[in-house]
């Protein structure tokens, strides 16, 4: 059995039931600024284009599609998202490899691939729209249900864990630093007051509440803030995304592009500290510049999606790109 079949069989006896009679239909995911992403993968040399985060795979067969000289290599940590991503690659297969592995194993995923050099890479960051529909993933703040919010089995505890086992200063430090939350100190203090918090229409509740009045009419849905810290911390999505950004760089061709689609300020900032210190001139001043220039990083910083693409996908407004390109150096083996 080869490494993908392997793979491929895990996540089938991992998913749960009801994603069997779910099928692909109900899997409906679409991949944000697509035009501007081939547009790059066409200037990539040939070779292995890896997607770190497969989703629904809108992105990465579009890429197969405009591209037969490229092989993918693709990680998400969702068995679900991996079961229909499979089936939407069919017309692919031969050159499709898929692992089931949190994108800061990508080395694995790469090695066990036999892939030392690639072409390109993208992350698109956050969650699908599936994971946020289905009210049972326990993502959404308008669908009851229960407070999951795993991204995948990996992830060691639920939200309901994080709400109901924090402290005030651990609760209120996750929804400052993760969700930019400015009155997280009331929420916190009204999630432990309301304990044990088992659904997500019971926590969006007690925020709401939390949250003075004339607030609440401002910013979208008050529970927005809360809900994406508490998903950031269940699912580690910030801590691991400069080592895995790093490590997908170091593997970069020459003329190879790198990719990165943020949806929130701290994914954003942490995407722009790596391609800055990746792209600046770390050469000592006198010495010449253009040789040892490793990467450069594409211009404008932080495309945003077209008008007409908001208009079709709102769920794009929030959406940044942004990339680098390896134009010398050698490549970490
Ligand atoms: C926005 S969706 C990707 C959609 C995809 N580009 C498409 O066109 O269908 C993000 C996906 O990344 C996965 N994901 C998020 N963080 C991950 C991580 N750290 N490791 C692996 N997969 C991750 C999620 O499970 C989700 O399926």
């Amino acid at each position: 059995m080869t490494h993908e079949r392997a793979i491929r069989s895990e996540t089938a006896t991992n998913a749960p039931e009801e994603d069997a009679d779910r099928g692909q239909s109900a899997f409906d995911h679409t991949p944000v600024m697509c035009d501007e992403i081939v547009d790059e993968a066409r200037l990539a040399p040939a070779g292995v284009w890896l997607d770190l985060t497969l989703g629904g795979a809108g992105h990465a067969k579009a890429v197969l599609d405009a591209r037969d000289d490229l092989r993918l290599v693709a990680l998400d940590r969702d068995p679900v998202a991996l079961r229909v991503a499979g089936e939407r690659l069919r017309p692919h297969a031969d050159r499709v490899s898929l692992h089931r592995l949190r994108f800061d194993r990508l080395d694995e995923a790469l090695d066990a691939a036999g892939v030392d050099v690639i072409a390109g890479f993208l992350f698109d960051l956050g969650v699908s729209s599936p994971q946020l529909d289905h009210a049972e993933r326990g993502f959404s703040f308008r669908n009851d249900g229960p407070l999951d919010m795993r991204m995948g089995p990996d992830a060691v505890r639920t939200a309901a864990d994080v709400v109901n086992d924090s402290n005030h200063g651990e609760l209120a430090r996750i929804l400052s630093r993760y969700g930019d939350e400015r009155f997280a100190g009331r929420i916190a203090s009204a999630i432990i007051a309301a304990r044990p918090i088992e659904t997500t229409a019971v926590l969006a509740d007690i925020v709401v509440n939390a949250i003075p009045a004339a607030a609440r009419r401002t910013g979208g849905h008050p529970a927005k803030r809360t809900f994406q810290a508490i998903r950031i911390e269940v699912n580690d999505e910030l801590t691991i995304l400069e080592p895995a950004l790093d490590a997908a760089t170091d593997r970069l061709d020459v003329g190879g592009r790198g990719l990165v689609l943020t949806y929130h300020s701290g994914e954003d900032r942490i995407a722009k500290a790596v391609i800055r210190d990746r792209t600046a001139d770390t050469v000592p001043v006198g010495l010449a510049v253009a040789a040892s220039q490793e990467f450069t990083a594409h211009r404008p910083l932080g495309r945003r999606p077209s008008d007409a693409e908001l208009e079709r996908n709102p769920r794009a407004r929030s959406a940044r790109l942004r990339g680098l390109t390896r134009v010398a150096g050698r490549v970490a083996a």
